[in-house]
Formats: structure tokens, C-alpha cells, sequence
């Protein structure tokens, strides 16, 4: 896979959330693809940040696509609001619902992309009988809840398995589904991962880190970085 292909996804959740909107144009402005958008519920995780009025409002600093990762449950209510709210992908974790199938439909009848979550604990099974459904599916290299977690080793093992389902289904249908990873990426094993199939990274502290209150132009750096990485896998 060419290094254009490789989609970088700042997590706004270790952003400055008093100027969110300069964050998200900053890393977009410093070679990020996506803008990963945590919703998290106190509920199906034990924390709380930011929802639908905040995806609205940071929908114009940026025409890049905002990656929607729900950690809440129940999720079928809330989908439509980010929908609205100009989310372009939304992922759920199967926990979360009591009929994925159906939250998968909701999410591609309201014109978005649609994908599936796998906690380092939850089996990728949840993938077979959706796969149709599927424009993405996100493996968590952390617990989620929190930014800033080590990543978890079995990770890699894990991306090699969701890949080769994903190759399969590729080669009966020729529709492409994407595989991201969320949790502990960094300079350091980026290139690792993308050898285990990884073709979407997500990064928080790694990303707005080495940024944060600082001059933008260290965000130029640290993606820089995380693509020259890429370049060698
Ligand atoms: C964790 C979130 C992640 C988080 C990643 O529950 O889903 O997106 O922001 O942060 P880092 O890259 O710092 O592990
Ligand atoms: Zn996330």
C-alpha cells in the first residue's frame, strides 16, 4: 500500500478543547486525513466528553472527514444527530447495541460510512455476517475510555486476523473495507502495525502532544514523522 493511502487520524481528545476549532485546522493544515471524534458516555465507559453540538460546531474549520467512535450505549438515538451534525464515518462497539445489523443500516441510511469496534477483548466474529455493512472496522489497541494508554501487544496479532477476513471478502466482492486502530500509536510502532494490515491510525497523545499550546507547526513535525514511518512499512 502507498503511503497516500494511509489514512492519519488525529483524536481530538487530547486536543485544546478552548480552541478546538484552530486544533482540528491545525493538524488537517499539517498533513492528517481524518479528524477522530470520541464520544464517550460515563455509561458504556468511565468518562465523558463531547457530542453532536460539538461535531456541528467544529464541522466548518475543516473539510476533512470526521470519524465518529461512539463508546456509549444505547447507540441507535444518538446516530442520527451526528449524522446531521456532519459526522462522514460512525463506528459503534457491538456491546453497545442490541442489533448491529440494524445500527449498521441506520448509519449508512443516514449517508454515512458505517463500522464496527473491537474492544482487545471482544472477537472479531462480530464482522462475518456484516461484512456487506461494514465501510470500516476499528481494532482497539487500549481499553477505551481514556487517551494516552500503552498499546496493547495481542493488537498486532489481532490486525493480521481482521485483515485476512477483509482480503477475503475484497477479492469475492471487490469492495475495499477499511482497517483502523486506535489506541497507543506512536512514532515508535506505527510501521509495525501497518505490517499487521493497519491502514487507518489513529493518534492522540502521540498527535496533539507534541503540539499542544505550542506553535502548530510541531503538529507538521510529528505527522511528518508518523509518514515517514509508514514509508517503510
Ligand atoms: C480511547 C479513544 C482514543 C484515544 C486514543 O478510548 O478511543 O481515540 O483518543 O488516544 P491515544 O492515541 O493517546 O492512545
Ligand atoms: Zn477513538
Amino acid at each position: 500500500m502507498s503511503n497516500k493511502e494511509f489514512v492519519i487520524a488525529p483524536s481530538i481528545l487530547s486536543a485544546n478543547f478552548a480552541k478546538l476549532g484552530e486544533e482540528v485546522s491545525n493538524v488537517i493544515a499539517a498533513g492528517a486525513d481524518w479528524i477522530h471524534f470520541d464520544v464517550m458516555d460515563n455509561h458504556y465507559v468511565p468518562n465523558l466528553t463531547i457530542g453532536p453540538l460539538v461535531c456541528q460546531a467544529i464541522r466548518p474549520c475543516t473539510t476533512a472527514p470526521i470519524d465518529v467512535h461512539l463508546m456509549v450505549k444505547p447507540v441507535d438515538r444518538i446516530i442520527p444527530d451526528f449524522a446531521k451534525a456532519g459526522a462522514n464515518i460512525i463506528t459503534f462497539h457491538p456491546e453497545g447495541s442490541e442489533h448491529v445489523d440494524r445500527s449498521l443500516a441506520l448509519i449508512r441510511d443516514q449517508g454515512c460510512q458505517a463500522g464496527l469496534v473491537f474492544n482487545p477483548a471482544t472477537p472479531l466474529d462480530y464482522m462475518d455476517y456484516v461484512m456487506d455493512k461494514l465501510d470500516v472496522v476499528l481494532l482497539m489497541s487500549v481499553n477505551p475510555g481514556f487517551g494516552g494508554q500503552k498499546f496493547i501487544a495481542s493488537a498486532l496479532a489481532k490486525a493480521r486476523q481482521a485483515k485476512a477476513r477483509i482480503d477475503a471478502y475484497e477479492r469475492e466482492t471487490g469492495r475495499r473495507i477499511r482497517l483502523e486502530i486506535d489506541g497507543g500509536v506512536n512514532t515508535a510502532n506505527i510501521a509495525e502495525i501497518a505490517r499487521a494490515g493497519v491502514d487507518a491510525f489513529v493518534a492522540g497523545s502521540a498527535v496533539y502532544g507534541a503540539g499542544r499550546d505550542e506553535d502548530p507547526h510541531r503538529y507538521d513535525t510529528v505527522i511528518g514523522a508518523l509518514r515517514a514511518e509508514l514509508a517503510k512499512a
